[in-house]
């Protein structure tokens, strides 16, 4: 399979995945990127059967309600099942990296609501070690310099990635070169410098499930 047609793969597993328990009082986390949008779209299939769902993004907001998928705000429901995103890297231990859409901090949000975190990725985000992405960090606008001299003190290379301010109204560092062999304790000290609203890292709160798209199929990492 090529690369695209892995994305739809895992975004049709993970419909799959889902498909048993829905019902009328599951609520669903939904992510941003284009395997996301993808799934979305599968979305519409079964929309009669879904109650609610919440979104990482106004993109995904959009995408929704275009499709006539109810959208709430994550403060009007009492709890999140499932939450389905894709990453910009996985590791074999579920630890990932996101951020590249931008939308890091709401997805950290749902993630950490949420029952069950699938990720849902095709082959070429499985790697050994977390950094060679470029690892996103959602910065308040007035520390960006502050936080990109902390990060070089990490021993990262922070990019300012220009002209994006997410639907938080903040500024995204992408630190290059900077291989993450301890991802929960970089995440740790990454959130300790002063502000830093999120990292991209997802160490802490960790994908339950893995859907994985491959040359031959989907495979499942628990
Ligand atoms: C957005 C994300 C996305 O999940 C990540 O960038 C993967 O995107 P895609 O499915 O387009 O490869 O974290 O902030």
């Amino acid at each position: 399979m090529t690369q695209d047609e892995q994305k739809q793969a895992v975004a049709d597993a993970a419909l799959d995945y889902i498909r048993p328990h829905l019902d009328n009082n599951m609520v669903l986390g939904i992510g941003t990127g284009s395997t996301a949008n993808l799934f979305i779209d599968n979305l519409a299939a079964v929309k009669g059967q879904i109650n609610a769902t919440v979104a990482s993004s106004e993109a995904s907001v959009d995408r929704l309600r275009r499709h006539g998928i109810p959208v709430y705000d994550l403060n009007t429901v009492d709890q999140v099942d499932f939450y389905i995103d894709g990453a910009d890297e996985a590791n074999s231990a579920l630890q990932l990296i996101k951020g590249g859409g931008a939308a890091l901090t709401r997805e950290k949000i749902i993630a950490a609501v949420a029952r069950t975190f699938i990720c849902i990725a095709d082959g070429s985000k499985l790697v050994s070690t977390l950094g060679e992405f470029p690892l996103p960090v959602e910065v308040i606008p007035m520390a960006r310099s502050y936080v990109a001299r902390e990060l070089v003190k990490l021993g990262g290379d922070p990019v300012y990635r220009e002209g994006v301010i997410t639907d938080n109204g903040n500024v995204i560092l992408d630190v290059y070169h900077f291989p993450i062999p301890q991802p929960l304790e970089m995440e740790q000290r990454i959130n300790n410098i002063t502000g830093v609203v999120t990292n991209g890292l997802f160490a802490r709160r960790a994908a339950d499930v893995l859907l994985l798209g491959t040359r031959d199929g989907v495979q499942t990492l628990t």
